[in-house]
């Protein structure tokens, strides 16, 4: 039976107390800017990624029905490619995992030899995936790491001799900024050996008005999604955000090509945070800025393969070429 492994040395494997002094440190620092700010990772609380897993089931957040498709089509290629040797299926930041469980289902239709890696700092997640397989393929290889991407993918070189194949699905990259994307990119380079796959999801740029409605769903679900942070900061660090003052506004930036998400106060407004001691006024239409998804061009996300050490083996699209899933692997000589 499969089970969690913990990776040490992780940076989240602070403890519960770390954590939230690490959330009042961002916050205090966030909202200290000029231009309030808040970092996207603090969305993803219980009912945060619960929000989350509804956007990706809504029918107007088009990029995971793409992905889904891109997926069933190039599973096929996928196996072929990798199944001639045991491999490794590595997935950084699996979530609900049911993207990967096509890959899945395709490696042992095909009885290859291969162990499945999902690497995650929730071992919630890391749980879930343990019975979900356990009823669904028990057959399956799989090693669960409690790690950040990094510790975990230095344990798995320290632990495994076989190739792998790096899932980083969903355009999770496109919600660092581009310094942080190309330092990621060069990071997972150097964590891995020559000859090593990794699959990336990229949003590509499209008709704006696409975009917009995948950012501000008809029915609120995105709203809620990004409320729901000033929810968390009311509970963790006992502050009074009036949530029927604020409100979600999402713009697409056409210089950039990047989605942004703005809590916006409705009224001038004073809101104190007793976890920090402190109180922070806010103007009319004063935003914070909570989000990026950077949506790709696909010179753009080649571009970002050259300058990393990667070489591209080949890309993906679905039938309306809004997403792009990029097969990329390391150069032979770093
Ligand atoms: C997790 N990430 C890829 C999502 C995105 O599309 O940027 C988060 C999200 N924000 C609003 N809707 C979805």
């Amino acid at each position: 039976m499969s089970r969690v492994i913990d990776v040490p040395g992780s940076a989240d494997f602070e403890s519960c107390h770390d954590e939230l002094n690490e959330f009042r440190r961002d916050v205090l620092a966030g909202l200290n800017k000029p231009q309030k700010q808040i970092q996207s990772k603090y969305f993803y609380d219980e009912h945060g990624s619960e929000l989350f897993n509804q956007i990706t089931r809504h029918p107007d957040y088009y990029l995971t029905q793409c992905e889904i498709e891109i997926l069933n089509n190039c599973k096929n290629r996928l196996a072929r490619l990798l199944g001639s040797h045991p491999f490794n299926l590595v997935e950084l930041g699996p979530g609900e995992g049911i993207k990967t469980q096509l890959l899945i289902n395709e490696f042992l239709h095909e009885s290859l030899n291969f162990n499945y890696l999902p690497i995650d700092i929730s071992k919630k997640y890391l749980y879930m995936i343990i019975n979900d397989f356990r009823e669904k393929q028990p057959r399956l290889k799989l090693t669960p790491l409690h790690a950040d991407y990094f510790r975990g993918l230095e344990w798995l070189r320290k632990n495994s001799q076989n190739r792998n194949l790096i899932l980083f699905l969903g355009s999770s990259i496109g919600n660092f900024d581009p310094v942080i994307t190309l330092e990621f990119l060069h990071h997972l380079c150097n964590s891995l050996n020559p000859g090593d796959y990794v699959f990336l999801g990229f949003d590509l740029r499209k008709n704006v008005d696409v975009l917009m409605s995948a950012y501000d769903d008809i029915d609120g679900i995105t709203r809620d999604f990004n409320l729901n942070l000033l929810k968390r900061i009311n509970r963790e660090l006992n502050a009074d955000f009036n949530i029927e003052k604020f409100g979600h506004y999402a713009t697409y930036n056409v210089y950039t090509g990047a989605m942004e998400s703005y809590l916006i106060s409705m009224e001038p407004q004073i809101v104190t945070i007793e976890a920090l001691e402190k109180s922070f006024s806010f103007d009319s239409i004063e935003p914070i800025h909570v989000e990026y998804s950077h949506k790709y061009l696909p010179s753009q996300i080649d571009q970002l393969a050259q300058e990393t050490g990667f070489v591209i083996v080949d890309k993906f699209t679905d039938s309306r070429n809004y997403f792009m899933d990029t097969l990329w692997q390391v150069k032979e000589q770093k």
